[in-house]
């Protein structure tokens, strides 16, 4: 297949992990003996994609040109192998595979990257590539890897405007003004970028469906799709669409949209002989309903399940999956109701109906009961659902973790969301082992983050946030490894071997979220932001507000009581003995105090330290620690390019700023609310 030329701009910041920096000679010698030659055993686009990187990542690594060729002549080389009728993989470590897995390893002859698909070559080689640059030696090259779970995909909040929702690094690479973009350079550079980490599947248009997106799943559109979903195959990835729910109303003029109604259900199931005509291999849809106003079929007196069936009747023909999404809950809240709990909506809304969604149907649940705030309890539906295909959805894109202004690197905190113990099935019932249908077998499961790229010349607008992209992926592919491993990957990759560059980075990144949630919203709370746009602070911001975010500050004391004794029942939700450690202040996590408890600000924490003197410490000290990630980073001048050194140092000159004015305003607004003044007497508005 004839390829498009490669995207022109070719700067340090865009080509992220991928940019191929030349490796100290001494190891490049040892490299170059084998890939000077390549043989290719297996084809296909994507076996063509594998040759592509590897061509690429050899001449950038090691400044040479490989030779590649299709027969195998017994000399030194490096042999890209896909296991087939015809060709056979010695050894026996192909047997361990899946579909998607692969090996490396050592032979007579040279090196051999093999998988039993061509995606598992693809993910093979990337995967070479990226411990060569790393500089690993050729002799550790000896290991078979497997995915961890099957799902492993991307959701795009992006609008056919071109604008994307909670986007901060510009505007979509797939649509504008209201068109898909003709170019797909630079589609195809991201799918590089995607497959490099082990993604599989792609959502093109965000989970709110309005008017033009509606229009996705007609003829107009489709060919537009089948083109995109062209490019991402070549790279082992399927497209997924999010869909209106009430597609049969508002495309054909149907008075109902019921899913127990056989004129809808005909209206789909014909839809997808229609959709799959033109992208035979799509993955499936992503449903948002009822929830934040969009249609669902509580309109119809149905429940999910029913809903989302019907959708999943017609996908099934094709393969194709449902994803729908337990992010519901009542956005109409009145404020003065202490009754209702926003916490609890997943959760009594969709553990009702376990076993009750075909197997074709996979729910995607939040990591929190709440929304992607700096720091929540897990959701109680990991471990509360058992036979139900589940997948964990996590936010990249950083819209209550400092918008790609700040740095924030998320991997911890879904590092904590992912090792945390359910107890469903006792000890090892982690998210992890959930997620990854260890626990309870399921047909699917898996990974969903939200993406945090747009067209921005570096992809995430923050450099340092192109990490979370990274590291979502990586822990999509494997949740086992370390913050500090994905870390240090990250910066290797990204920036250089250089051991003050590995280790400076990797302490900002390691200590950044940590950091943000010092200045932001204390122990668990959450929000405190603007509305709307959510970002930086404001107190009261949601608090008299619909949207059942509440903090209950008084002049006494903050937080919500979600105790089963006297509070909104959520910590209930949760097996034992989790149910018992959020239901007992003192045994409570303090990070997450004031998400299960009502406090005193005069009650005294572990440190010692009362609630609100420790409000007050960690937001001066939240604010010192930026300032002190800045003195790092020009540390580093001259080990960096300085377009990235600048641009770093641009944006953390921003966030100094910012959590200046998150310290300030919340300090202000519970010293005002408390009259309680700081026991260090700094200086408080
Ligand atoms: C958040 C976010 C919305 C988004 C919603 C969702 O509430 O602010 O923009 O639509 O999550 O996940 O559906």
């Amino acid at each position: 297949m004839k390829r498009p030329k490669e995207a022109q701009r070719r700067d340090k910041a865009y080509d992220c992990w991928l940019a191929y920096r030349p490796l100290e000679d001494s190891m490049a010698r040892e490299y170059r003996s084998i890939c000077a030659r390549a043989v290719v055993l297996g084809q296909s686009p994507v076996m063509d994609s594998a040759i592509e990187e590897l061509e690429r990542g050899i001449r950038g690594i090691l400044d040479i040109e490989p030779e590649i060729s299709r027969i195998d002549i017994g000399i030194r080389a490096l042999i890209l192998g896909m296991d087939s009728d015809d060709i056979s993989i010695p050894g026996k470590d192909i047997e361990t595979l899946n579909p998607e897995g692969f090996i490396i390893k050592g032979l007579r002859d040279g090196i051999l990257i093999a998988g039993k698909t061509d995606r598992g070559v693809l993910y093979g080689t990337f995967e070479f590539l990226r411990r060569m640059q790393m500089g690993l030696s050729i002799d550790s090259l000896h290991f078979a890897e497997n995915p961890a779970a099957g799902i492993r995909m991307v959701n795009h909040w992006d609008n056919m405007n071109g604008s994307i929702e909670r986007g901060y690094a510009g505007n979509s690479i797939f649509f504008r003004d209201n068109r898909f973009i003709s170019d797909k350079s630079r589609i195809r550079d991201y799918a590089r970028l995607l497959a490099s980490l082990g993604i599989n599947g792609v959502t093109i248009n965000n989970v709110n469906v309005h008017e033009h997106e509606t229009r996705l799943i007609t003829k107009e559109l489709l060919p537009e799709v089948a083109a995109l979903a062209d490019v991402f195959r070549d790279y082992g990835i399927r497209l997924y669409l999010s869909i209106n729910y009430s597609s049969p109303m508002e495309l054909d003029g149907l008075d109902t949209a019921d899913p127990l109604d056989e004129a809808v259900q005909d209206w789909w199931c014909q839809k997808a002989a229609e959709i799959y005509s033109y992208v035979p291999d799509l993955g499936g849809f992503l449903v948002k309903a009822d929830s934040e106003f969009r249609p669902g079929p509580f309109t119809y007196r149905r429940n999910h399940a029913e809903g989302a069936n019907m959708l999943a009747k017609a996908l099934e023909p094709f393969g194709g999956i449902v994803i729908w999404r337990c992010f519901v809950y009542n956005c109409l809240q009145d404020w003065r109701d202490r009754e209702t709990d926003r916490a609890n909506a997943a959760y009594d809304n969709f553990m009702p109906l376990d076993g009750k969604f075909m197997d074709n149907v996979v729910l995607q649940i939040k990591n929190g009961p709440m929304d992607f705030q700096v720091r929540e309890p897990v959701s109680p539906l990991f471990g509360g659902l058992k036979e139900t295909c589940q997948i964990l959805e996590l936010q990249i894109t950083q819209e209550y973790t400092g918008q790609q202004k700040h740095v924030c690197f998320l991997v911890p905190q879904w590092k904590e969301v992912l090792d945390f113990e359910t107890w469903c099935e006792g000890p090892g019932s982690t998210v992890k082992s959930l997620v990854c249908g260890s626990v309870y077998p399921q047909k699917h499961c898996g990974f969903a983050g939200v993406s945090n790229i747009g067209d921005n010349a570096n992809w995430t607008g923050h450099i340092l946030a192109q990490a979370n992209l990274y590291g979502y992926g990586r822990l999509a592919w494997n949740p086992g490894l370390s913050s500090e491993e994905i870390a240090d990957e990250w910066v290797r990759l990204t920036f250089s071997n250089d051991p003050d560059v590995v280790e400076t980075i990797g302490e900002i990144l390691l200590k950044s979220w940590e950091t943000y949630e010092l200045y932001t919203s204390p122990l668990g709370i959450g929000w405190m932001v603007n509305p709307n746009h959510h970002y930086g602070p404001s107190v009261d911001g949601y608090e008299y507000s619909p949207w059942g975010t509440y903090h209950r500050a008084d002049w006494l004391g903050i937080g919500v009581d979600r105790t089963v004794a006297g509070g909104t029942g959520f910590a209930g939700r949760y097996h034992k003995p989790n149910a018992e450690m959020y239901e007992d202040m003192d045994k409570c996590p303090e990070e997450l105090l004031l998400f299960f408890h009502r406090v005193e600000y005069r009650h005294r924490l572990k440190s010692g330290k009362t609630l609100i003197q420790h409000i007050y410490d960690t937001h001066f000290e939240g604010v010192e620690r930026v300032e002190e990630f800045r003195r790092k980073w020009l540390s580093l001048e001259g080990k960096i390019d300085k377009e990235r050194f600048d641009a770093v140092i641009d944006k953390l000159d921003i966030q100094i700023r910012d959590a200046k004015e998150w310290r300030d305003v919340v300090n202000s607004y519970f010293f005002r609310k408390s009259g309680i003044p700081d026991e260090k007497g700094r200086k408080i508005y």
